[in-house]
């Protein structure tokens, strides 16, 4: 189909259907420790994502780059010289599971990862360094403290960047843990010296975001470089982690979740009851086809819309093709921006992952394996 063409049925689509209410993506902009924040919606209930046809956006939100489809799942590329990608769910879960199954990119100084994150800074992540094929790093941050470096922990895998593989963690009041394909890896409890017995252990509401980025970028700090695996070696384009498909697991249902007060603890968070966004967005039903709707409207609608159509039909569609040729440069126009994008204005959540991991270099050297 012209290009054009396609703007235009997808245009009509557009207008014709009853749009639902949109969820605006709230992020990590306030932090609920120091400041009184929006609720986060929930997910409240379990769903699982295929990731090889179109994500739903009311649920899931593009913060840089753009997803690739193909029939095993959605690739998540480095394009040009310093672009990222960045998805982001528009719903929290208050404690529960994700399951990820994913091929890492490879390349040094690229990092993949999926990781949950909340809004005051709790943090579960799943972590692979693009030089090193055969592993994963687990990690987990509470409240964004940095203050100690001891928590990353290094887990093998086979053919992390050809194979797909299981990567869960499941994450409750007392306790916290990495599973790869069905073998459980790592624990952490609730209270414990690593969690300053409990007071750093992730408790509140959490987004999933799942990225693939690159550290190794001319000026990045030498800890931050180290970690990676050196400078990235652009001549190498592309760099792509694939994701096939997200299984996320919320344990509390409600509409959504709210921070009453400002210490960050799980007995804080108030549920608020209610359907969510999500558990109506994911019953809803298919949205109808553009010939579906035309069959619905009957035989004297179409004649109707047949004899109407002459002369506003003409300027009508004038009118569309002048807006999709302009959302077509829009389109090229962002996409430029997009892949041009800067190390200087990587998003927060690498920045701040950054900044973190400076923090663990710079006091222990190097991540300690967990035995
Ligand atoms: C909240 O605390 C963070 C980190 O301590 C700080 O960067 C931020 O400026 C504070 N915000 C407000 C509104 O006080
Ligand atoms: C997506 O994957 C599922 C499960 O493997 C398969 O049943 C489905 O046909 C695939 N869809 C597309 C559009 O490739
Ligand atoms: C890759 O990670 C695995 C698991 O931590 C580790 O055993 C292996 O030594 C690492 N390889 C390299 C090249 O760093
Ligand atoms: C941050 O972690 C350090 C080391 O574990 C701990 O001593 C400190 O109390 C924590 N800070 C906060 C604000 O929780
Ligand atoms: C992935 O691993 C988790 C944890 O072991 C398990 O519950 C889940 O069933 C696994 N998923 C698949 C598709 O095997
Ligand atoms: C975590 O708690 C379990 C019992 O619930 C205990 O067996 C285990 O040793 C604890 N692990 C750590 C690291 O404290
Ligand atoms: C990528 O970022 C580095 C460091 O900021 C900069 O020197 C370089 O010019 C950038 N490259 C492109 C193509 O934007
Ligand atoms: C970058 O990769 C290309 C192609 O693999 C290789 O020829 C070149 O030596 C690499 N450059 C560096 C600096 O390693
Ligand atoms: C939630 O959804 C159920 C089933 O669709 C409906 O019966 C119920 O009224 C809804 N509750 C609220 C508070 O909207």
């Amino acid at each position: 189909m012209r290009p054009w063409f396609s703007c235009f049925l997808l245009t009509l689509t557009t207008l014709v259907r009853v749009t639902n209410a949109t969820t605006e993506y709230t992020g990590t902009d306030c932090n609920p420790i120091n400041e009184t924040c929006s609720a986060d919606p929930a997910l409240g209930t379990e769903h699982t994502w295929l990731f090889n046809s179109t994500l739903d956006s009311t649920l899931w939100d593009m913060e840089t780059g753009t997803l690739d489809y193909t029939t095993e799942g959605a690739d998540f590329t480095i394009k040009t010289e310093n672009a990222s990608t960045l998805l982001v769910s528009n719903f929290y879960i208050f404690f529960g599971v994700m399951e990820a199954h994913v091929k890492m990119a490879k390349g040094a100084g690229i990092i993949s990862s999926v990781i949950l994150q909340s809004d005051d800074l709790d943090e579960i992540d799943w972590e692979w360094v693009g030089y090193n094929t055969s592993g994963v790093q687990s990690d987990f941050f509470g409240k964004g403290n940095t203050t100690t470096s001891d928590r990353g922990g290094y887990h093998a895998v086979s053919n992390a960047d050809t194979e797909f593989h299981n990567y869960t963690s499941y994450w409750d009041k007392d306790r916290l843990e990495w599973w790869i394909d069905g073998d459980l890896v790592r624990t952490v409890n609730y209270s414990e010296p690593l969690t300053v017995y409990g007071k750093n252990y992730p408790q509140t509401p959490c987004q999933v975001k799942v990225s693939n980025w690159p550290v190794g970028i001319v000026g990045q700090s030498q800890g931050n470089l180290d970690w990676g695996g050196g400078l990235v070696n652009w001549t190498n384009l592309p760099f792509t982690m694939t994701v096939s498909k997200i299984r996320v697991q919320d344990f509390a249902t409600g509409k959504e979740y709210k921070y009453s007060g400002h210490s960050g603890s799980y007995e804080s968070i108030e549920i608020v009851s209610g359907n969510s966004t999500a558990v109506t967005e994911l019953n809803k039903e298919p949205a109808e086809t553009l010939a579906e709707k035309w069959d619905d409207l009957g035989e004297a609608a179409h004649i109707g819309v047949y004899a109407g159509s002459g002369v506003a039909g003409a300027l009508l569609i004038g009118a569309f093709m002048f807006y999709c040729w302009k959302q077509r440069r829009n389109g090229r126009l962002q996409r430029a921006l997009d892949d041009g994008q800067f190390s200087s204005e990587l998003t927060t959540l690498e920045q701040s992952k950054l900044r973190w991991r400076q923090s663990e270099l710079r006091n222990k050297g190097t991540y300690q394996p967990v035995p």
